[in-house]
């Protein structure tokens, strides 16, 4: 159980919060690139409770800047974009990519006026056909390249789930609850005679958590003894990838989850799926994977579906409220993970709360060729789900 206090302290994401400082170190997925087309290269964004607007302007380059214009506060999302920026709509000043002020068209002839205004801006790189952002202080750390993103021996798609209605610290730790499968997954396919039920309906033995403090990057990883006579398997196990992101087998798919918060009470989230090729090899490359956007998976009354991976578990991670009351918990033994975790979290908010630098950013391009993970990919595994992505993917089945 955590007071009032903790919880806001672990939860809260706004500009100067302890944990929105602490996310805003990593850089974090804000939209797909596809989503900026020819005739509308901006999109209006909210990320970490801050109003947004991510564009492409005439050269190509990606500006994520705030919404509002810093002369009288109109939406730049209005704005038309330029070759070089994104101009007001109100009264047409300026602004490239790095925020800065480059035209007042009302301003007296040789006025610097322009050059002291700086605009919200934060630097936004595309990798795979995401855009990430990096809303933390300067020195820009690497974008990390983890191996699904940049893997050329199999195919990625894009999966964008729909938002969820809660706190991202919700499925943050539902990522660390290695017996939630058990029953929100299992026996909910189990109940309704659905197939993909038998690898998760396996009695859980035991789970272990490994915590991972390496060069670059840090987190839990879960493992679990699955008991169930022929079908036994002691997993590999996979990581939570601190501080906001998953790295799982899914069926015949390895998926990396971010988990991003739009505000206190929303988060988007966007897998990274990545299907590897038969004996390893080398796949042609679209020059930006194919994306999925999922409806929100809710039957016509109005009832969370419970038919798939991410119904089963936005149920879960929805109902606890929109922002998860932890003073009312009653945590058990099951729950080691996330203590674990929030220890953790608690631990790097208070570093970087002390001017220090938090777990695995990357600095170094020697540590960032590729960030590989091997993860549970056993016979059992194999013989349940392979085939069967509709599951994960959302679709219903039933
Ligand atoms: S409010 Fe944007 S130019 Fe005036
Ligand atoms: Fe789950």
């Amino acid at each position: 159980m955590l007071s009032k206090e903790e919880n806001e302290f672990l939860t809260r994401v706004g500009p100067g919060t302890p944990a929105g400082a602490l996310l805003r170190r990593y850089w974090q997925p804000v939209a797909v690139a596809s989503e900026l087309t020819a005739e509308k290269p901006k999109k209006r964004l909210k990320v970490m409770g801050e109003e947004l607007v991510l564009f492409r302007d005439g050269k190509g380059r990606y500006g994520l800047v705030g919404e509002h214009c810093s002369h009288r506060a109109a939406s730049l999302y209005y704005g038309t974009v330029e070759d070089d920026g994104i101009r007001c709509a109100y009264h047409g000043w300026k602004y490239d990519v790095d925020g800065k002020c480059l035209e007042q068209p009302f301003e007296p002839k040789g006025s610097t006026y322009k050059d002291e205004i700086c605009h919200p801006a934060y630097p936004v790189e595309k990798l795979a056909g995401l855009l990430f952002a990096y809303m933390g202080p300067k020195l820009v750390p690497l974008l990390p390249r983890w191996d699904l993103l940049v893997r050329d021996d199999g195919l990625r798609t894009i999966i964008v789930l729909p938002v969820h209605e809660c706190n991202w610290l919700q499925a943050m730790e539902n990522s660390v609850d290695p017996v939630h499968t058990y029953y929100l997954h299992g026996h909910q396919f189990k109940v309704r005679g659905l197939p993909v039920a038998e690898y998760y309906y396996r009695p859980i033995g035991e789970f272990q958590f490994e915590e991972v403090r390496g060069p670059v990057w840090a987190g839990l990883i879960k493992r679990r003894t699955f008991e169930a006579g022929e079908q036994m398997e002691g997993e590999r196990g996979h990581p939570l990838i601190f501080p906001n992101m998953l790295y799982v087998p899914q069926g015949p798919e390895l998926v990396i989850h971010w988990r991003v918060p739009i505000d206190d009470s929303n988060t988007y989230i966007v897998w990274l799926s990545f299907r590897p090729s038969k004996n390893g090899q080398k796949v042609e490359q679209p020059e930006d994977p194919p994306v999925e956007y999922l409806p929100r998976p809710v039957t016509p009354e109005g009832e969370y579906e419970m038919t798939s991976f991410p119904g089963q578990d936005m149920m879960a991670w929805e109902t606890q409220g929109r922002i998860f009351d932890r003073t009312k918990e009653s945590l058990a033994h099951s729950d080691k993970g996330i203590t674990i975790y929030r220890r953790l979290l608690r631990e790097q908010i208070k570093a970087v709360q002390n001017g220090g630098e938090p777990l695995g950013i990357i600095r170094d391009p020697a540590n960032n060729k590729i960030i590989s993970f091997e993860v549970s990919r056993g016979m059992a595994r194999k013989e349940y789900v392979e085939g069967q992505p509709e599951y994960y993917h959302g679709r219903s089945v039933a």
